[in-house]
């Protein structure tokens, strides 16, 4: 089959065999990319026009117990200046962020055991009582139902968690044996159960990947079936066992997003900042390539360069005010609009 008519089947049947999904990912060209844009850009409008919604991330440990060969604030990373902010603190990213017109908040952080169950249903709490029409994300890791239970309990609403490869041998290629893949899995049905709108993704180029660990990454988000799905360019750090690898590239970032939306046609995929790291306009083409969420930072900008994941990340001198408003500038320059608004999940 052409490269156009298998996109057009996974629009149409959304999904597709291994096989398939093989000859696709290899028949990436400028032409096959062009094509599956415009599919992509068709179906973002059909669900959510030419809005964009916008999360306000807090970045809020960069404490992690975990050793990931690829993230930056790993354990061993000596070099590494480690923060933590303050329930204070955090209300106060909040503030700034619900005046600039943010109506999801993103706490992420390393794998931190500081914040405890009880810690972070206190930050949860106090959040939801303050900003009740307001969204809450959290993206903290692995942790076990009852945990998740709690936080989702307390008011989160939805949580971020990539799977980062389906492949076995891969994940165990990126990772310490301590972390498996089936936990990961697990974790992630799990909050699904619980309730959470769910966001799992995957970074591409990283070392090791393959068509196979590619297909077998879609073959997993067909199954699990999440709201959010968050995918950008594996960047090297210069203090990990990765420091020499190769970083992802744009195109074949630029490429799968577009088929995510083939996939999942009404997901929240957002533009990363990885993309926008590993080029100038990249925000604004993972929009056109089908992405709907863009992620300002609105952690303190005294703490923005110790949130260190990746070399060269962009943004970590600008106030939060400063990428609101750049962003808006930039989401305008290509025809689409920043909106108030908490943005759920529109998909079926
Ligand atoms: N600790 C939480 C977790 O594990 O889900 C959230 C924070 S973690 C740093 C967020 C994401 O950053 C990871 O899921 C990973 O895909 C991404 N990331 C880490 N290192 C990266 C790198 N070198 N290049 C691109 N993305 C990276
Ligand atoms: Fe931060 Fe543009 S989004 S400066």
């Amino acid at each position: 089959m052409q490269i156009e008519e298998l996109m057009i089947k996974l629009e149409n049947q959304k999904w597709l065999e291994k096989a398939e999904w093989i000859q696709l990912i290899e028949g990436r060209t400028e032409q096959t990319s062009q094509f599956l844009f415009e599919r992509a850009r068709e179906i973002r409008n059909r669900y959510y026009g030419n809005e964009i919604y916008v999360r306000g991330l807090i970045e809020f440990t960069n404490y992690c117990k975990n050793d990931c060969f690829y993230c930056g604030i790993r354990k061993s990373n000596q070099d590494a200046i480690r923060y933590r902010l303050s329930l204070e603190e955090i209300m106060e990213c909040c503030a700034t962020g619900y005046a600039l017109g943010f109506r999801t908040f993103v706490l992420q952080g390393g794998e931190d055991p500081y914040y405890s169950k009880n810690r972070m249903v206190e930050i949860i709490s106090t959040i939801r009582k303050q900003y009740e029409d307001c969204a809450i994300t959290l993206s903290i890791g692995e942790k076990d139902y009852d945990e998740y239970k709690a936080y989702y309990q307390a008011g989160a609403d939805r949580y971020l968690l990539r799977h980062e490869t389906a492949d076995e041998t891969h994940y165990q290629s990126l990772h310490p044996q301590s972390l498996s893949l089936e936990n990961r899995k697990k974790c992630l049905w799990d909050l699904k159960e619980i309730g959470f709108q769910v966001g799992t993704g995957f970074m591409i180029g990283s070392p090791n990947q393959t068509s196979q660990s590619l297909a077998r990454d879609m073959m997993f988000i067909s199954e699990l079936k999440p709201h959010m799905i968050g995918i950008g360019p594996f960047i090297s750090h210069h203090k990990t066992p990765f420091s020499d690898e190769i970083n992802g590239t744009l195109e074949e970032t630029l490429y799968f997003i577009g088929l995510l939306r083939l996939l999942r046609p009404g997901c929240l995929i957002p533009a990363t900042t990885a993309l926008g790291t590993i080029d100038p306009r990249g925000r604004e083409k993972g929009i056109q390539a089908g992405a709907n969420v863009v992620m300002p930072n609105l952690s303190p900008v005294s703490v923005r360069k110790k949130y260190d994941l990746y070399d060269n990340k962009i943004c970590t001198g600008d106030e939060a005010a400063e990428c609101r408003n750049c962003l808006t500038q930039r989401m305008q320059n290509i025809g689409h609009q920043i909106v108030i608004s908490r943005g759920d999940y529109k998909g079926e």
